[in-house]
């Protein structure tokens, strides 16, 4: 069997003569909506004259046992290149389908990221790695200058790409460093939230400000373009937003010091079991910063609190020498990461839980608690994405689809309705398009629950070629 794509002209030419054919290949348009199912036989000029009028210029096929092109006596028309033998050439208006063009880019964009992405994963995995086994050897000593400076090129490289891990598909890939994964993993995601958290927060008070300003006649800071001086403040400045994120990176360092067989265990920890992990915040965590002389109150706050109540009545935290209104809301931010991370990462007691299920899972436990925690959240979702890129959703009509952007999202199907990888890559179907066909829509009923499984129906060219 092989898969062509033939002139519809040529088709229409070959019907009009009595002749048949049969796609073996559902035809799409655009849109994504289903022109021609894959097993019907066309004797009809008009059926292919609709598809022509829905932008199709060139058809699908794949040559099989009751799939082809027949002529007006049924003997089967072979096909050469892509051109049926013995038709007159047709001159055509074809010209290469600009959405594959499209697409071809969008999956070269993300390769990019990817590779980008897992040097800066490797790096960053090295770092923490040697942070951790030296603190440990030493009993609490590790080179900080050094981890410092990872973090201040991890942070410009977040700072400039969205959430670029997430397109190392960690819910595919299996995690055997857990503890380092984590560490990169909660940086990145919280600091990828801080950082849209402070764009959007300093808009809003800018926003009020100049309007209070403007009120009484007054402005503060000149604008570059047009002289039209304008607030700007900023809720959190670049330095407090490396030392930030610093934090985040060593949010867990305590942990080092509990023991292996506690950490690793695969049942339910007893509650002295679950004693000993609680130290690992305010006391183990703290300690090492100490012994290392870190009191930047940012790292101090992250390390000490992030596991402490974010909402008023919030269960299994610790410790609680502080009222949620009291927590910074960065180690809020550290907090939300940590759990995001938590829940989507395999564990030696559980799977990876599936990231869109995560997501709305993060949202109805925090969301309507208070104003701050809201704008929090909101930033969260914004960030991750509801279909964090690289991610997969199934869609209402049976077929699984690889999010390519998370607005919208654009999403690239990749299997037919039985889950079957598709042959040929089709074009990417934007959810969000206004009169979308209802079976085109995601499915939120389904979600991934064997990565493996998945990993064996992606096409070569969206496997990930980067480990983390
Ligand atoms: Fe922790
Ligand atoms: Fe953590």
């Amino acid at each position: 069997m092989k898969n062509r794509n033939i002139d519809i002209d040529d088709l229409i030419e070959i019907v009009k003569k009595g002749g048949k054919v049969s796609t073996g290949i559902d035809v799409y348009n655009q849109n994504k909506i289903l022109l021609l199912a894959r097993d019907v036989m066309v004797t009809r000029v008009k059926a292919l004259e609709i598809i022509k009028e829905n932008g199709v210029k060139k058809v699908p096929l794949i040559t099989g046992e009751n799939s082809g092109i027949w002529d007006e006596k049924g003997k089967a028309i072979q096909i050469e290149g892509d051109k049926p033998k013995g038709l007159k050439e047709l001159k055509s208006d074809f010209s290469p389908v600009h959405a594959d063009a499209g697409i071809e880019k969008k999956l070269m964009e993300i390769e990019e990221i990817k590779k980008m992405a897992g040097e800066n994963y490797k790096a960053s995995k090295k770092c923490i790695r040697k942070a951790f086994d030296d603190t440990k050897a030493s009993g609490g000593q590790f080179d900080h200058n050094e981890v410092s400076s990872h973090v201040k090129k991890l942070y410009d490289f977040l700072a400039a790409t969205n959430n670029p891990f997430s397109y190392l598909s960690k819910e595919i890939l299996s995690f055997d460093d857990y503890l380092y994964n984590h560490s990169i993993n909660v940086c990145a995601t919280a600091t990828t939230v801080l950082n849209k958290f402070n764009d959007n927060f300093s808009a809003v008070i800018n926003k009020h400000l100049n309007a209070e300003n403007k009120k009484r006649g007054q402005n503060l800071v000149k604008k570059p373009d047009n002289n039209e001086q304008v607030n700007s403040y900023k809720c959190f400045l670049e330095s407090e937003l490396q030392d930030i994120s610093l934090g985040f990176f060593l949010h867990d360092i305590g942990m080092v010091m509990v023991p292996e067989d506690i950490k690793n265990k695969s049942g339910k920890l007893t509650d002295q079991e679950y004693d000993t992990v609680k130290r690992h915040s305010k006391e183990l965590g703290i300690t090492i910063m100490e012994k290392n002389k870190l009191n930047n109150p940012f790292l101090m706050n992250t390390v000490k609190y992030h596991h402490a109540p974010i909402f008023e009545g919030e269960e299994r935290c610790y410790p609680l020498d502080r009222i949620p209104a009291d927590i910074n809301l960065y180690v809020k931010i550290c907090r939300l990461a940590d759990i995001f991370d938590a829940m989507t990462s395999k564990r030696s007691y559980k799977e990876a839980g599936n990231q869109i299920n995560v997501v709305t899972e993060v949202f109805r436990m925090y969301a309507k608690k208070d104003n701050l925690l809201q704008f929090i959240l909101h930033s969260f979702i914004s960030s991750i994405g509801i279909y964090p890129p690289g991610s997969i959703i199934f869609l209402r009509n049976g077929q699984m689809g690889y999010v390519l952007e998370s607005s919208g999202p654009l999403v690239l199907p990749f299997t037919d309705t039985s889950g079957n990888t598709l042959k040929t890559k089709p074009d990417p179907i934007d959810i969000s398009t206004p009169g979308i066909d209802s079976l085109f829509l995601v499915d939120m009923n389904r979600s991934v629950k064997k990565p493996l499984d998945v990993y064996d129906c992606l096409p070569s060219y969206l496997k990930p070629k980067t480990a983390a």
